[in-house]
């Protein structure tokens, strides 16, 4: 039974925070504060004294929070001061927000209203249709049955952060719990005008954003929690996995087959099979007699190679990580002290606990081996964490925990330190969606800490909110079928509406067996998705881009071509979304928040500003209704101008999809390439698709694609604008190249407009270039 608090009397100020208690039992204090100006947080807890005790930040030393946090990314003192606000406003902004707190024995709940055109967002990586209202489901990773699809209630991945959208004003505002123990969501399920927040413990901690457009909401969002960090360029090209490549001389003939028959690719990857009997860090040396010679041969076609490694670590007291794990006390236990066990794909397993920044700093310095053979980047699966032996069979259920590891687990953190950098030990009940995401970070710390100059490339199957600091996401094994193609859309809009901008689905279809034309459509949905990597499980057909010959070969290759052909947009997308939080795969309503239609767009997603993407999930169509938002549009492949603001029908032979330019918009694109980095980008296409009358502006972003300088500013900004009056064409370009030149020799200006097509080459380098066509 949950008791509403009421009759809150206002205690005193604390720090930062404005602390409010309640006047009878059970005592608990409601601690508010407004950081920035747009991001509140209050925080309940069980008690009638303030927990002041200050840990330090999760992610290092620099600022401190009032309690542990592994989601949040900064410290309360790294946001600028607000100004100094007068105590009774700072108070009557916080005092709505103190309406809806619960208290139970054992929970407390959060409700917040939810308005009649209010839809709901975000939540991470779940099946089923993208707005969740009227759903209920709880947040608690898992790996989730064979073939999961709409119904699954929840998955690798889950993120306590929704974004509620007014459609008819086309407000938004987010909520955040900051917590990693199961969330129990009801989006007005039960009660049809509240969403609800319910977890266990003492203390549950809550962060609004005020919006008030969706970009306003990530960028608040990510600010709190963090960004993805520039990942290397090759990262974003097309990718070839499988369960598994067998050998050496797979790995040769596949990369091969990539180059000799021109199908773009830039990465290949090794799943289980390499390693000698599944044993992390290892080779079997028997498949794999000589990696350092693969690997500088794959380097030598300009691939890259990725291995998968997976938490569960091999019992056997010959392999070296298990015993360095034993001696040192790396592993999970439980409160009483024995060692947590599971059965994964070694068998038998214990899994480190990854809480431990002692742990974390082990297991990131395990892969300098691999890297010294070569290896480019890392790929952690299972980590939610998995356990095999208890893997769900039925349908689960929303009780479901159990094919994981067990609540009553104690991660150590900080051990007899609980108040240095990892907090206090924590039990896995209140850990468990952090597992995965610690995982990745201590592999992306161990990979900059082991090449310092090199941005690391970690891919994770389980994350939580703050993910995107560590790790890109794939959403796990789906199937070989047309409805994943639909249920992928929805999907990976909303993980980039819950801030993870670098993600993709396995392009083909993991589980079953593709087909020529499924694994094009599926290419094409992948082509303009953030990741973009073709994977299959084992026993199923081979899926790679020539396995079902004509014509499905040919239209694959240049659904991929059209993405390395779009890779300066592309990277300036990536940019963006390190720098505010952006997602690259973007909803209708992100940019169309007002249109009530654009709001109810499931099956289509803008890349970016400028294009919108309407793959085709239907088997044998050639063709489908798209709905433009308002404006003008032009058809990407024919050039043709189509008005916005309704449904349309558009022809989609295999080779192609529907696939369209916002009008008054630039669209710079390259030359196709065998790998993202094969040549510099000559000449950059710059192509204004204008509508008479109109203007456009853009800024090109360009790095080096794999240092870590642009950090400290090495990066070129090109502005360019294009002005359409009456007859006049005019198209300047403003090179920033300051701190960073990118090797250009030209730039190839086109203009659509009006039905007719300008074209003009101008050298670069000029600094200021105003050209008129
Ligand atoms: C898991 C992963 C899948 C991988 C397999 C074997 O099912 O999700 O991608 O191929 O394990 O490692």
């Amino acid at each position: 039974m949950f008791t509403e608090l009421s009759k809150l009397s206002f205690k005193g100020t604390f720090g930062r925070e404005y602390v409010w208690q309640t006047a009878k039992k059970p005592n608990c204090l409601l601690a508010g504060t407004i950081l920035g100006s747009q991001v509140l947080r209050v925080r309940l807890l069980r008690s009638s004294r303030l927990d002041n005790t200050r840990y330090q930040l999760a992610d290092g030393g620099a600022g401190t929070l009032p309690y542990h946090s592994w989601i949040v990314a900064k410290g309360d003192e790294q946001w600028h001061e607000t100004g100094q606000l007068e105590e009774a406003i700072v108070r009557s902004i916080l005092e709505p927000y103190l309406q809806g707190w619960a208290i139970a024995p054992d929970a407390l709940r959060l409700t917040r209203p939810l308005a009649s055109e209010e839809r709901v967002f975000g939540l991470g990586e779940r099946t089923g249709t993208m707005n969740k209202r009227g759903q209920a489901f709880p947040i608690w990773n898992i790996d989730p049955h064979k073939g999961h699809g709409p119904r699954t209630v929840t998955m690798y991945t889950s993120i306590p952060f929704y974004l509620g959208l007014t459609l008819n004003d086309g407000r938004a505002h987010g909520v955040l719990l900051d917590h990693t123990g199961r969330v129990d969501v009801d989006m007005g399920n039960s009660n049809g005008s509240a969403a609800s927040m319910t977890v266990q413990g003492d203390s549950l901690i809550a962060y609004f954003f005020t919006g008030p457009t969706p970009a306003d909401v990530l960028k608040q969002y990510t600010e709190l929690t963090g960004r993805m960090p520039m990942p290397p360029r090759w990262s974003m090209g097309h990718h070839q996995c499988r369960w598994s490549y067998l050998s050496q001389k797979q790995i040769h003939q596949i990369a091969t087959r990539m180059r000799e028959r021109n199908h773009p690719c830039d990465a290949i990857w090794l799943d289980i099979d390499y390693t000698d009997e599944y044993r992390n860090f290892t080779w079997n040396t028997s498949t794999f007699p000589d990696p350092e010679q693969m690997i500088s041969e794959l380097h030598a076609q300009g691939m890259h190679l990725v291995t998968i490694i997976d938490p569960g670590t091999k019992i056997d007291k010959h392999y070296a990580v298990y015993q360095q794990g034993i001696e040192h006390d790396y592993f999970c236990r439980f409160q009483n002290g024995e060692l947590f066990t599971g059965t994964v794909w070694p068998g038998a397993c214990v899994f480190p606990d990854y809480s431990q920044s002692r742990v974390r700093d082990w297991w990131g310095n395990l892969y300098q081996p691999l890297l010294q053979q070569g290896v480019d980047a890392m790929w952690n699966d299972m980590n939610e964490p998995a356990v095999t032996n208890l893997l769900v069979h039925d349908e689960p259920t929303a009780e479901t925990k159990t094919n994981t590891m067990s609540d009553d687990v104690l991660h150590q953190a900080g051990r007899e330190q609980p108040t240095g950098i990892d907090g206090p030990p924590t039990l896995h009940k209140f850990y468990h969606n952090a597992y995965g995401m610690e995982m990745a970070r201590a592999t992306y710390e161990g990979l900059l800490h082991l090449r310092p100059d090199s941005r690391p490339f970690v891919l994770t199957r389980s994350g939580t909110a703050g993910v995107q600091r560590y790790a890109a996401l794939w959403t796990g094994d789906n199937t070989s079928q047309w409805a994943d193609i639909l249920m992928a859309m929805p999907m990976c809009m909303n993980i980039g509406m819950s801030g993870v901008a670098f993600v993709g689905v396995d392009i083909g279809g993991f589980w079953g067996a593709s087909n020529g034309e499924l694994l094009v459509r599926f290419a094409q949905l992948g082509a303009l998705m953030p990741f973009c990597r073709n994977h299959n499980a084992m026993g199923n057909p081979d899926q790679e881009p020539w396995s079902f010959g004509e014509p499905f070969e040919s239209a694959y290759r240049s659904a991929i071509e059209t993405r390395y052909r779009l890779m300066p947009y592309l990277y300036t997308l990536f940019h963006e979304a390190a720098s505010s939080g952006a997602p690259i795969m973007r909803p209708l309503y992100y940019h169309y928040p007002q249109d009530e239609q654009a709001g109810g767009v499931e099956d289509a997603f803008l890349v970016g500003e400028s294009l919108l993407s309407a793959p085709i999930y239907e088997q044998g169509a050639t063709s489908r209704s798209v709905y433009l938002p308002a404006g003008i549009w032009f058809d990407y492949w024919t050039g043709d101008e189509y008005p916005g603001g309704g449904w349309n029908t558009f022809t989609a032979p295999l080779e192609r999809w529907p696939l369209f330019i916002r009008a008054n918009s630039i669209l710079p694109s390259g030359p196709v390439m065998q790998f993202v980095d094969q040549y510099p980008t000559e000449p950059l296409t710059l192509t204004c698709h204008m509508a008479t009358d109109g203007l456009a502006t853009y800024t090109l972003y360009e790095d080096d694609g794999n240092s870590l300088a642009y950090q400290q500013g090495a990066s070129a900004r090109t502005d360019i604008s294009c002005r359409v009056l009456k007859d006049f064409v005019t198209v300047e370009i403003e090179e920033h190249f300051d701190n960073y030149r990118p090797s250009r020799e030209e730039y190839e200006v086109i203009v659509h407009t009006g039905g007719r097509t300008l074209q003009k080459k101008v050298q670069a380098g000029q600094g200021k270039m105003v050209i008129r066509l």
